[in-house]
């Protein structure tokens, strides 16, 4: 694991989207497994602004995203299909048809996670596996449990998910209590993971997660499992992981 440490959240995104403008520079047909949140904006932006002023290509990039909410269509604004179109994908030149979001308002929710799957598999392999971590250690929604799910699935969100995701909502009731996600087979199965975090109210997770126990009560500990990971994390998001204490 390579853990690159930053002094706050702004260098952190810097860093994430040097690392992914590389990667779209280099491969100009990469595919891109995405995540939505507060954590990725930044890079967002800075990938968007590589676009605009450094001629950062994205015409043969495909992205995959990790998850959707079921129930909001994607013009819902809340919809992680509208948070993409909003902060990259309508602000870059990446095809739409290049671009997979779940559909949370499918009729048939499974037949939409067997599609993602199969999607996967005749996609290949992606080339990065962008990813945030919840404070209670998910990734994707990936909740805590008692095993490791692989194939995209249909998750009942935590109590503590929707608290920390009702900020985006109106009333807390609004927030769906389910979502798709891709499950683990499709994260691990990346070529690469960059994982970030920023702020104290990561630093649990992100302690747990690099360091503590393979455990599917915490589901970002299965990045330790991974041959090729970069967690790109700032100082209070390390604070729990004892990285510092001598310095202190
Ligand atoms: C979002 C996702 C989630 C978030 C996590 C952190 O697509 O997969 O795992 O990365 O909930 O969310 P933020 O970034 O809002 O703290």
């Amino acid at each position: 694991m390579k853990l690159i440490c930053v002094s706050n959240e702004h260098e952190m995104s810097l860093e994430a989207s040097r690392l992914i403008g590389a990667l779209v520079r280099i491969t100009p047909d990469a595919i891109l497994g995405l995540a939505t949140g507060s954590t990725p904006l930044g890079t967002y932006g800075e990938l968007s602004r590589m676009f605009l002023e450094e001629n950062l290509d994205f015409s043969c990039i495909r992205t995959i995203n990790l998850d959707e909410y079921i129930g909001l269509d994607g013009s819902h604004p809340q919809s992680y299909r509208a948070f993409m179109a909003g902060y990259l994908f309508g602000r870059i030149n990446i095809p739409p048809a290049n671009t997979f979001v779940p559909d949370g308002m499918a009729e048939d929710i499974e037949g939409e996670c067997r599609k993602f799957d199969e999607l996967m598999e005749q996609m290949g392999r992606v080339d990065l596996q962008l990813l945030g971590i919840g404070a209670n250690g998910h990734i994707g929604f990936n909740e805590p449990a008692d095993c490791f799910t692989s194939n995209f699935h249909c998750t009942e969100l935590t109590e503590d998910t929707i608290e920390a995701n009702s900020r985006f909502f109106d009333r807390r009731e609004d927030v769906p209590t389910h979502a798709i996600t891709m499950g683990m087979r499709g994260i691990m199965n990346a070529r690469r993971l960059l994982i970030l975090a920023s702020g104290k109210k990561k630093a649990n997770a992100v302690a747990e997660a690099c360091f503590g126990p393979v455990t599917p009560r915490v589901p970002g500990s299965i990045i330790q499992l991974h041959p090729d990971v970069t967690v790109i994390a700032d100082w209070e998001a390390l604070s729990d992981t004892g990285l510092f204490e001598e310095a202190e």
